[in-house]
């Protein structure tokens, strides 16, 4: 029998190293020569903080493995990739589920689709289209912002970063001044592996201070939410909370571990990743002014524009499956039981399927990108995303004349969604 492909413990402590995150141009060598290697590799050997699992790096395997969802599941190991203590944490919190929190992401057929066809609907351009003004407003407050505080700004902290979190939380129903409050309660629950950005300074704390800090968040959360849904079933609006609250499966309405579920992870999908798409993208005009310019004469350019940026951050950066019964993935035999690691941001630059996969290029056609997943599970929020996306641009290249890059762009450290943390820029007014 050959053996598989397995990385060297260099590159295997590497791939599930946060820092090598933030290292954008090291990483997409090191995918490249993974890939090269073969787009499915094994990793082991260091059991000592991981268990064993296969690294899928090709564009065509990682779609093989998204729109199959009869042989690689969602359950019952952790989606997101999870060192040995912290799949210990989940256990403990849960008592013995690897998912901290159960939600849509966690859910496999048949149930995963009962609950997504919840809010599936709600989640369509035509549904959207009646938020659209709000969110115009919201892109607008943030422009003017924005501008107050210029010519230099961090865009990342002004703009890309509150914008989208605004947008979420104004479709959970979540006033304003409670913003603050849920954005400390996501970063506990999911324990930020970033130390700028984790406020909540978990990185000095031992493993029982955080369990009670990740318990205490939870239940402040179900609190929180717990109000919204009285008030919600009591006086239905047409926001997603008022969706959820008055959901029923199979002939009941949601229980709360449910219910809370849908809450958290339409609150922590909706921010990061959105945020960090927005970043590329401004980043990469205030690269190419040429491309600035075009794009301000010609908005029909923007949609390529919005597009190229999600696959060219890719903020989501992997998520995990479980094989379901013995199958074959890119030429490796892999059995019931293993764990997979679907890595979106070496999907999204395969040479094989993108022509040059590290320039930045809106006219890009096709786009068939990954960042947004595919089958069962794919994004549903991705029209949300996008046009959130173009509608800030809409409002900026109105109102700005130009930008430049003004200090070093840095990105954050993790492994599951990640980009910039910070955008320094100057900004010219119209
Ligand atoms: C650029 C922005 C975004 C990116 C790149 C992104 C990416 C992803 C990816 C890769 C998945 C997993 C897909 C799979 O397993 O095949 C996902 C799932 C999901 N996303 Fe997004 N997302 C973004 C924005 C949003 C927004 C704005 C929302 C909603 C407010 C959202 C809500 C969700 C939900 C609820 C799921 C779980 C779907 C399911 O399991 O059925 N996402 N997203």
């Amino acid at each position: 029998m050959v053996s598989a492909p397995t990385l060297d413990a260099v590159n295997g402590r590497a791939v599930i190293d946060p820092a090598s995150y933030a290292d954008w141009d090291n990483l997409l060598d090191r995918f490249d020569s993974i890939r090269s290697l073969s787009p499915v590799v094994r990793v082991e050997g260091v059991e000592d903080v991981h268990r064993p699992f296969w690294l899928v790096t090709g564009y065509d395997e990682v779609m093989e493995v998204s729109k199959d969802n009869t042989t690689y599941l969602n359950n019952p190991q952790t989606v997101v990739f999870s060192l040995n203590e912290g799949i210990a944490f989940a256990k403990a919190m849960t008592g013995g589920s690897e998912h901290m929190v159960a939600s849509l992401v966690t859910f496999d057929a048949p149930i995963h689709m009962k609950y997504r066809k919840l809010t599936q609907e709600w989640f369509m351009p035509k549904n959207l289209k009646t938020i659209e003004d709000e969110i115009r407003a919201i892109a607008e407050r943030t422009v003017d912002r924005m501008l107050a505080a210029g010519p230099d700004i961090d865009f990342v902290k002004q703009v890309s970063g509150p914008y989208p979190l605004h947008v979420v939380m104004q479709i959970l129903g979540v006033p304003e001044e409670d913003e603050p409050r849920m954005l400390m309660l996501t970063q506990q629950m999911f324990g930020g592996q970033d130390e700028d950005l984790n406020r909540s300074g978990m990185a000095a704390m031992t493993p029982e201070q955080i369990t009670q800090l990740v318990a205490g968040a939870v239940k402040d959360f179900e609190a929180y939410f717990a109000g919204i849904t009285a008030e919600k079933r009591a006086n239905p609006t047409s926001d997603v909370a008022s969706t959820i609250a008055n959901s029923v499966v199979d002939g009941a309405p949601l229980n709360d571990r449910d219910m809370m579920g849908y809450y958290i992870i339409l609150a922590a999908a909706g921010h990061d990743t959105t945020s960090a798409s927005t970043a590329g993208a401004m980043m990469a005009l205030a690269h190419d002014p040429d491309q600035f310019a075009r794009v301000k004469a010609d908005r029909s350019l923007l949609a390529g524009i919005v597009e190229e940026a999600i696959r060219w951050t890719s903020p989501v950066q992997h998520f995990m499956r479980t094989v379901a019964e013995d199958t074959q993935l890119g030429g490796q035999d892999l059995k019931q039981g293993d764990w997979l690691m679907i890595n979106y941001v070496a999907a999204n630059h395969d040479p094989a399927q993108f022509d040059d996969p590290r320039r930045f290029d809106a006219a890009r056609s096709p786009n068939r990108h990954l960042a947004f997943g595919a089958g069962a599970h794919q994004c549903l929020g991705l029209h949300l995303a996008r046009m959130e996306m173009r509608m800030l641009f809409e409002v900026l290249l109105d109102r700005i004349e130009s930008v430049e890059p003004a200090g070093e762009a840095r990105r954050s450290t993790s492994t599951f969604v990640g980009g910039l943390k910070s955008l320094p820029l100057r900004i010219t007014p119209a």
